[in-house]
């Protein structure tokens, strides 16, 4: 299967609504993601999606590039230049969205804000696939820190940061206003450092394989 990862644009956002509420069911208050695309300067947000073309000539693209990294290297790569081009793209009507994340930079800080997948789409490494992208978007901006609130009780998520380096730094008491719920507040430090990087490159080189 091959997934692509690109900024989220508004053609998007009918899609990204409902993977939202499936995962963030009500009373979450839903993200606003027309303010969020259109006036928020500090907020990126992207989605990863199945393309009906793409699918077609999955084997082809993965015989001819020799192997399936080498085309997920390049994909992400071409995605952070377009990020960092600030270019707007245009969805394809093709596409299905399986997932999103949003990041926020404030100072040196990456923030993941929220990421989700599909409900029938999880644990196929969409999840890995969006946090790959956000933290190579936040080294690439040479932010020192990436951090994010996960609900204490959320351990899927906390083990998918956990794969990346992330760890527990504190708690925010009942951060969540629907249940009183503890926010885990979890961070990898010094993300540019060659020692985490590295650790990143394992990673996607997993990934793909
Ligand atoms: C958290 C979430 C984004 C993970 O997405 P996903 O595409 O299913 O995850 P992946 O298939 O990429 O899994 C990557 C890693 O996450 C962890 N993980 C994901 N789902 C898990 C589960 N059900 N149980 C245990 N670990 C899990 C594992 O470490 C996994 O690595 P592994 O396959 O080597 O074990 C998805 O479960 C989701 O959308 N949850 C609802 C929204 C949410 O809670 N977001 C986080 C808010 S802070």
């Amino acid at each position: 299967m091959v997934y692509t990862v690109r900024p989220m644009t508004e053609n998007d956002i009918s899609q990204v609504s409902r993977i939202e509420r499936d995962a963030f069911p009500p009373p979450w208050p839903a993200t606003n993601f027309k303010r969020e695309l259109r006036y928020n300067t500090l907020s990126h947000y992207f989605v990863a999606c199945e393309d009906a073309l793409e699918r077609k000539d999955a084997t082809a693209k993965i015989n001819s590039s020799g192997s399936s990294k080498k085309s997920l290297n390049d994909r992400i790569k071409a995605f952070i230049n377009r990020m960092l081009a600030n270019q707007t793209l245009e969805a394809s009507q093709d596409e299905k969205v399986l997932g999103f994340a949003g990041l926020w930079f404030m100072a040196d800080e990456a923030h993941l804000a929220n990421i989700a997948v599909r409900l029938d789409r999880r644990r196929e490494g969409i999840g890995e696939l969006l946090l790959i992208a956000v933290i190579d978007l936040a080294i690439e901006r040479q932010a020192r820190f990436f951090t994010l609130e996960v609900r204490a009780s959320n351990k899927e998520a906390q083990a998918l940061y956990g794969k990346f380096g992330l760890i527990e730094v504190g708690t925010r008491r009942g951060y969540y206003m629907d249940n009183k719920e503890d926010a885990v507040i979890m961070t990898a430090d010094n993300i540019t450092s060659q020692s985490y990087i590295d650790g990143i490159r394992q990673l996607k080189q997993a990934h793909a394989a």
